[in-house]
């Protein structure tokens, strides 16, 4: 922890130093005039958000290698994703992946995917998030904040697991501190399904179910392997309370200083980063339960999801009426859901 936290401290440092060097549009070493195009999230290696970044980056070296230089820092070498959004907003980096959650906080329209129970099946999720008509009005919106987002990512569905309390109702919740992700959705999520919310950044997860900080937390089964919380939690319920992408985002000024042919190419790009990850994320998911199963020793549960989706759902119409201009897309959303309801179980 201590090596990795010392690593993360000299990635950052190098980028608050090159930053300057980075905004002129110099590279790192004399004699190398291309620039530097810093990219950071907050996977490993193995991770298909990674595999999908390295498709990125080879992709634009093949067209534009002349004249950029594509870097990725995985596993939040250059900060936690709160931090690396900022530095996306500054121009200190150029891309970040951020979940949604977190982007509710920098604009209000990221909350509707935020909602639990929105999307009825993933063929719902899937579809909806590849409508421009529906993801075009958000994802331009926080262009005031001084980014965009280009693409978005699948982070699967996301599930309860906790270190030896069995979840297979809503009342098994009551009373334990669950990690959430940093953003009031969550917080009003836990609320409302009797546990103790505790915010934290995701690198912050595993010390702190290790040393009983927190009971459990909830995310994709990639976070039992990837990121070793199935060691210490054992098990793994399918309450399926939210379908939360990941999104990559850009910096504004470096999007709008690319030439229109450029930006043709980097919009290829993003094209890329999407279908390279939803490729690998299937296979990735189907291994990293295999695994948890098998290796780990996590027992997975498939509780009714009725009543967790009855506590959830008057978040819906209380969002709507805080931001009614989400309401057509709210609608289009349901639409898709008709179309791909969920499957019976
Ligand atoms: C998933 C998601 C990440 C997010 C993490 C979290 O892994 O892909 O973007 O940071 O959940 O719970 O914080």
């Amino acid at each position: 922890m201590k090596v990795r936290k010392k690593m993360r401290a000299c990635a950052l440092l190098l980028v608050l130093t090159l930053a300057a060097g980075l905004m002129a549009g110099c590279g790192a070493s004399s004699g190398d005039n291309r620039q530097i195009i810093r990219i950071g999230h907050n996977q490993s290696t193995n991770h298909p958000t990674h595999i999908a970044l390295l498709a990125f980056e080879e992709f634009i070296e093949s067209k534009l290698g002349d004249k950029y230089n594509v870097e990725v820092f995985p596993s939040e070498l250059l900060g936690s994703q709160n931090e690396m959004v900022q530095l996306t907003q500054t121009g200190a980096i150029n891309f970040c992946v951020a979940s949604n959650s977190l982007l509710e906080t920098f604009s209000e329209n990221y909350t509707l995917f935020n909602l639990p129970y929105l999307f009825a099946s993933s063929e719902a999720y899937h579809a909806s998030m590849d409508d421009e008509s529906i993801t075009g009005p958000i994802f331009e919106s926080t262009r005031q904040a001084g980014f965009e987002a280009v693409t978005w990512l699948d982070a699967g569905t996301r599930n309860f697991y906790t270190v030896n309390t069995p979840i297979e109702t809503v009342a098994d919740l009551k009373g334990l501190k669950i990690r959430v992700q940093q953003s009031p959705t969550n917080v009003e999520m836990m609320d409302r399904l009797g546990g103790s919310a505790t915010p934290m950044g995701f690198g912050e997860v595993y010390t702190s179910l290790q040393s009983h900080i927190i009971d459990g937390a909830e995310n994709n089964e990639m976070a039992l392997t990837d990121n070793g919380h199935g060691d210490v939690c054992k098990y793994y319920s399918y309450d399926m309370h939210q379908m939360i992408p990941d999104i990559l985002i850009g910096n504004n000024d470096f999007l709008e200083g690319l030439s229109s042919e450029e930006r043709a190419i980097f919009d290829e790009g993003f094209a890329l980063v999407n279908q390279v990850q939803r490729e690998e994320w299937v296979e990735a998911v189907e291994n990293a339960k295999d695994r948890a199963q098998n290796e780990q020793g996590v027992t997975f549960l498939y509780p009714d999801t009725e009543p967790f989706k009855e506590a959830c759902l008057p978040m819906h119409e209380q969002m709507l009426g805080n931001y009614p201009d989400l309401v057509p897309i709210y609608d289009a959303i349901q639409a898709y859901n008709q179309q791909y309801p969920a499957e019976e179980s």
